[in-house]
């Protein structure tokens, strides 16, 4: 059997195989409630034979939204609606999972399809962003500094957001600690320019986020945890990839057992090259520097190419965004690629299509 398509265990759960869903924001909510649209577009990654379904970017304040339109889990009425989707995924015998985020800086900004760009003013639906520092992503509004009580909060909230996803059935959660969002924020030397127990040193800029590792491993105990990284800013000076691997190596000493080894998104200068498996390196480096398991995401398009990175030792699992949306069964697709037998494809493919296994 190919290694992608052989299940993986993960904090104590057995996932079906490792060709699983990057997290994908929709904009697409009101008041942060999940609603048809996830429901259909989260649900058919499962029946496309994914491991994992990873939900997008859900906020778990409401000023933790990248845009007014993102959906949340900070509240129960939140919580509610995410279950049934949950549920969509599990039945299709998929993980459901769910990336818990803070836009940080970067949150109040138009969706991609407002027809404008940068930060929401207040009198049209935004909100003050806050970050480590009173520093603004370029062309965005100016966030404050969060207080030492604010830090708190925030702790709190993760941890809320936790139990919330797991009562609605999520047995994953994703940190989202990449792509330029608040616990990026704090990671970066280039956008933490803090001088208390936040800021400064490595173990400083990574107190917050392994706090919340704490916090959410004691509050959702039965959660597989997982934290996604951007592994390097693509600029000088800031956040890289042994960073990344030190970090991840401390977070796995609190009970993380998985990365998801993404890059960028912190600064507008980043010097960025994109290209089939652009980030597979970082998520090489991260897995042989620290040990821990990873994931590789960024332009992985076919089983053949996922199968190669697997063989190589280059990561664990594999996770893709754009390919899902072109295919939403990419993975049948994947099985075919890879000449499963057709024992395993059927295995895979819902009964109600098997007619339409390629044989
Ligand atoms: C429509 C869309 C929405 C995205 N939203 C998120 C998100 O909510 N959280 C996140 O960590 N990454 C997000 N990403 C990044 C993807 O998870 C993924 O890392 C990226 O697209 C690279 O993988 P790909 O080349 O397979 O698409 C998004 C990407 C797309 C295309």
């Amino acid at each position: 059997m190919s290694l992608l398509l052989s299940p993986i265990d993960l904090g104590g759960l057995t996932i079906r195989n490792r060709l699983w869903v990057a997290p994908m924001c929709q904009y697409s909510a009101q008041d942060g409630i999940p609603n048809d649209w996830h429901h259909v577009h989260l649900a058919q990654f499962a029946s496309g034979g994914a491991g994992v379904v990873i939900a997008e970017a859900t906020a778990v304040t409401p000023e933790g939204r990248i845009s007014p339109e993102d959906v949340g889990i900070w509240n129960d009425a939140q919580r509610d609606a995410w279950a049934p989707i949950a549920a969509a995924i599990r039945s299709r015998g998929a993980v459901p999972g769910i990336q818990l985020a803070h836009a940080g800086r970067k949150a109040s900004t138009w969706s991609p399809f407002a027809g404008a760009r940068g930060s929401v003013p207040e009198s049209e639906g935004g909100w003050q962003t806050v970050a480590p520092s009173a520093v603004a992503f370029e062309g965005f509004a100016d966030p404050t500094a969060l207080d030492l009580p604010g830090i708190d909060l925030l702790v709190d909230a993760f941890a809320a957001a936790a139990v919330r996803a797991v009562h609605a059935g999520f047995a994953l959660l994703e940190l989202h600690a990449a792509h330029g969002y608040l616990l990026h924020q704090f990671l970066s030397p280039l956008s933490n320019l803090r001088t208390d127990e936040y800021g400064g040193s490595l173990e400083n800029r990574a107190r917050l986020l392994l706090r919340i590792v704490d916090a959410v491993r004691a509050a959702a105990p039965e959660a597989v945890l997982t934290v996604r990284f951007s592994a390097t800013d693509w600029a000088d000076g800031g956040w890289d990839a042994a960073q990344t691997a030190t970090v991840a190596g401390w977070a796995a000493e609190r009970g993380a057992v998985f990365f998801d080894i993404s890059s960028g998104g912190l600064v507008a200068h980043q010097q960025i090259v994109t290209g089939p498996g652009y980030q597979v390196h970082l998520a090489s480096e991260v897995r042989s520097a620290s040990g821990v398991a990873t994931g590789a995401v960024g332009e992985i398009t076919s089983g053949p190419q996922a199968e190669a990175i697997l063989a190589a030792g280059d990561a664990d699992v594999i996770l893709a965004g754009r390919e899902w949306l072109r295919d939403p069964h990419f993975a049948l697709r994947a099985a075919t690629e890879l000449g499963e037998a057709s024992a395993v494809a059927s295995e895979l493919w819902p009964v109600q299509y098997q007619r339409a296994i390629p044989r």
